[in-house]
Parts: structure tokens; sequence; C-alpha cells
């Protein structure tokens, strides 16, 4: 497969938005938020920066980013279980080395994906229990 990291430029911005709120990989982020592309817009102007996208044979497949050192990443799911987000935080890493993933607990692809990649876990957040 031709993976290549490119930087989020305008073209990409309602891909992210589109890929962040579709409802089979917004349940892995630990915000659940629906985004309009108007805040997207005005969020990706000052972060934009800070995303990348992946590109197989030239077609976005998913995106990762760090931004105050808070890695996020995605994979589309079509194209997921096949070394992308790998890929993403191997090169994220490379450009932006300082950052750390929070994950959920339950977040079995996502965890899988940063022990995979020589993160280790350090902190448990413990929330109280609605009931
Ligand atoms: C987490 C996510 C980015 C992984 O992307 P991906 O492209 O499928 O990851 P890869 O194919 O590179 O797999 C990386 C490792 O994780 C493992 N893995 C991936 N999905 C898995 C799953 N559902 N269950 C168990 N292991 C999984 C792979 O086997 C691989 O491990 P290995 O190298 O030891 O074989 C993807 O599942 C996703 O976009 N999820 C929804 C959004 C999300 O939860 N983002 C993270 C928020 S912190």
């Amino acid at each position: 497969m031709n993976m290549q990291l490119v930087p989020c430029i305008e073209q990409y911005w309602e891909f992210v938005r589109l890929l962040r709120s579709d409802p089979r990989t917004s349940s892995g982020f630990i915000q659940q938020v629906q985004i309009t592309s108007e805040q997207q817009r005005k969020y990706m102007s000052a972060h934009a920066h800070q995303y990348f996208i992946c590109l197989v044979d030239g077609t976005p497949v998913g995106f990762v980013g760090s931004v105050d050192d808070d890695i996020r990443v995605c994979t589309h799911p079509d194209f997921q279980r096949r070394g992308i987000g790998s890929f993403m935080v191997t090169e994220l890493m490379k450009i932006i080395p300082s950052g750390v993933a929070k994950v959920k607990t339950d977040n079995e692809a996502s965890n899988a994906l940063f022990l995979a990649n020589g993160f280790v876990p350090t902190f448990t957040i413990y929330e109280r229990q609605r009931r």
C-alpha cells in the first residue's frame, strides 16, 4: 500500500470533520461532539498545522494530529487494520515527538495501536459512575 502523510491543507478539513463525526469512529474518542462545517473551519484555521492526512494512492484515509501534546488519530473504517494507524502515529512522532495519547479503557483498537507503537500506559483516570 502506498501510504503518504501530508499536511492538512484546507481541502481536507471537511474530510477530518466527517470522519471525526462518523458514528463508527466517534465512539472511540473521549469527547462525543458534533461539529459544524463552520466550527471546523474556525478550528482548523488555528490548528491545521498540527494535523496530517494519510493518503493511499492519493485518497485520504485517515488523520493524525497533536494539539497541546494531545495525540488524536483516526482511520476511515474501510481502511482499518491495515497498518495505517501505526504508520500515522510513527510519522507523527517524527514531526511532533512529545505528545501523549489519552485512550478510553474500552477502546481496544486504540489501546492496541499505541501499545504496538512503543507507548506505555502511565495514568489511570477514575470517574464516578453515574447511577
Ligand atoms: C484506533 C485506530 C486509529 C487504529 O487504526 P488502524 O489503522 O486500524 O490501526 P493499525 O491497522 O495500524 O493497527 C495497529 C495495531 O492495533 C491493532 N488493532 C487495530 N484495530 C484493532 C482492534 N479493533 N482490535 C484489536 N487490535 C486492533 C492491530 O492489530 C495492530 O497491532 P499489531 O501491530 O500488533 O498487529 C482506528 O481503529 C480508529 O480510527 N478508531 C476510531 C477512532 C479512535 O478510536 N481513535 C483513537 C482516539 S484516541
